[in-house]
């Protein structure tokens, strides 16, 4: 683990300070510990992974296996790579802003945005040890700098404000509790800081080849949705982007100063 990373750690349970001992993160107050699994911390209690999380969150260890050739390879084969350069085109990051994904899966995300020239110091944060394993692979395989936590998106092991940029690509529509992920990104957010939410809409379910719907749950319209009503009414140039022909969507807003 980068030595970078600890100041800006919490336990996500109790919002103290960690210290480290040895290969364990330990809270300042309470004792509790938290391993560092081959160097990514590991700020997750089993006991709180429950419901869609914990279906996600094992789901996602064994998809790690095909996620980036369903991504990098066949994506491109129906049309993904306006998706991936839509987002890009959107997400906007300075040069050596602090940035952080939260569910950022293999890392290709990231990838993506530094291919278009937006280097930045980037986080990222997932619930799957499987695909963060992934993601500590490719990082070395692309030469992208990433510092890896292995986490809840609705409890976020990160101090308060400490972003400059924070989104969130492709699993909020299946979390426990959108509204708790996207006040969890605010939060981690500094004032004035722009965050991003995307992910699929009904259509690119409904138009996506049928052996990739075995893994999603069925259509309901309502999982789907973009999740403009849990987005504080005190956020700032709150806008729906629909990418890629309506098959995505991506709501971008700002925290006020
Ligand atoms: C479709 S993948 C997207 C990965 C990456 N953002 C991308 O665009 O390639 C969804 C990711 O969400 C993660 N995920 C699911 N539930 C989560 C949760 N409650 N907290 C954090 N990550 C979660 C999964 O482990 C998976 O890596």
């Amino acid at each position: 683990m980068k030595d970078e990373l600890l100041p800006l750690l919490i336990n996500p349970y109790t919002g103290d300070e960690l210290k480290r001992e040895g290969d364990l993160l330990v809270d300042v107050t309470t004792g509790e510990k938290f391993a560092i699994n081959s160097s990514v911390p590991v700020l997750l209690r089993k006991e709180e992974i429950t419901g869609l999380n914990r279906l996600y969150q094992k789901r996602y260890d064994w998809l790690v296996y095909i996620y980036d050739f369903m991504m990098l390879t066949l994506s491109p084969l129906i049309g993904g790579k306006e998706a991936f350069r839509s987002i890009a085109e959107i997400i906007e990051i300075n040069s050596g802003e602090r940035v952080l994904e939260t569910s950022v899966g293999t890392g290709i995300e990231i990838k993506n945005l530094v291919d278009h020239g937006k280097k930045a110091d980037y986080y990222g944060m997932d619930i799957s040890y499987g695909m963060l394993k992934k993601c500590r692979r490719n990082v070395l395989k692309w030469n992208v700098d990433i510092k890896l936590v292995q986490g809840n998106a609705e409890t976020v092991p990160f101090k308060d404000e400490l972003f400059d940029v924070v989104y969130h690509i492709g699993g909020i529509n299946f979390f426990n509790d959108k509204e708790k992920a996207i006040q969890e990104m605010i939060r981690v957010a500094r004032p004035g800081a722009r965050i991003y939410i995307c992910d699929e809409t009904v259509k690119q379910i409904e138009e996506q080849p049928k052996f990739i719907s075995i893994f999603y749950q069925k259509p309901d319209p309502e999982i789907y949705e973009p999740p403009l009503k849990y987005i504080p009414g005190n956020m700032q140039n709150v806008v729906n982007h629909m990418l890629w022909d309506d098959k995505m969507y991506l709501v971008s807003f700002q925290k006020p100063e």
